[in-house]
């Protein structure tokens, strides 16, 4: 799945290489990594702080139909195969796993998280998307995040953490099994995995809905991908944007 991999010196960003590139009969399955990135970027359009040497800086280009049912839910099944792969080199405490929608956490501290950016460049008729998938993730530098949250790192989480070349091996290959799977058969058989990961599960949460800034206990997520919060009798979904945790 994954034909051609570049691993560049210090780029602004991997994603922005690739969908640069996109013109340029770049291939579904291009990956390129970064060993630094002067203008990387997060979601909601934060920076995404990348000193050079540390951690990973991945994207790929991948295509799915346009007409997938899920779209919307592959940044979950992205977050589910880092956690996947990582973990067959080394386990997890119960505390590591994921905040909706693709925040990878420890406790409450963040330690990587996924762009995924979705272009157009042919006719609306077009029956496949282009995706840029990018993949950031602290492996011995723990402030390579923004400074609004608190974060940690692979190296602080496992005691010790295997070279970078390592981690992307097992990353690659968990993908390649994921993203096929997620193209035939939707987030179905996902599930489960998010279950276990469900960082936010049980805790209460503020979000802001339609009708302004609200709080509930999350429970989970919809067979969409959305995140759903019980507040009193009423269930929201929610579909997008960014959600807090609460200590209480
Ligand atoms: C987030 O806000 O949590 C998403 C962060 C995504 C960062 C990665 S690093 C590789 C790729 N290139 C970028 O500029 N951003 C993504």
């Amino acid at each position: 799945m994954f034909e051609s991999i570049e691993w560049l010196p210090i780029i602004p960003s991997t994603n922005d290489y690739l969908s640069e590139r996109l013109s340029q009969g770049l291939r579904p399955g291009a990956v390129c990594i970064a060993d630094g990135q002067t203008k990387g970027r997060g979601r909601l359009g934060k920076n995404w702080a990348s000193p050079p040497g540390a951690n990973i800086y991945l994207s790929f280009y991948w295509q799915l139909p346009r007409s997938h049912p899920n779209l919307s839910a592959l940044t979950l099944v992205i977050g589910l195969a880092v956690l996947e792969g990582l973990k067959k080199l080394h386990p997890f405490p119960e505390t590591v796993g994921l905040k909706w929608p693709n925040d990878l956490w420890h406790g409450d501290a963040k330690w990587g998280g996924i762009l995924i950016e979705q272009f157009s460049r042919g006719a609306k008729t077009d029956p496949m998307v282009d995706l840029i998938i990018g993949i950031g993730i602290n492996v011995t530098n723990p402030t390579a995040l923004p400074v609004q949250c608190e974060h940690t790192d692979l190296s602080t989480i496992w005691g010790e953490a295997p070279e970078r070349s390592v981690l992307i091996a097992v990353l690659l290959k968990q993908l390649a099994i994921f993203l096929p799977l997620f193209e035939t058969a939707g987030l179905q058989p996902f599930l489960p995995y998010w279950d276990g990961f469900d960082r936010l599960k049980n805790r209460m949460v503020t979000f802001t809905a339609p009708e302004g800034v609200q709080t509930g206990r999350a429970r989970g997520i919809s067979p969409q991908g959305a995140l759903c919060v019980e507040k009193g009798d009423t269930r929201f979904e929610v579909h997008s944007g960014e959600v807090h945790t609460l200590s209480v």
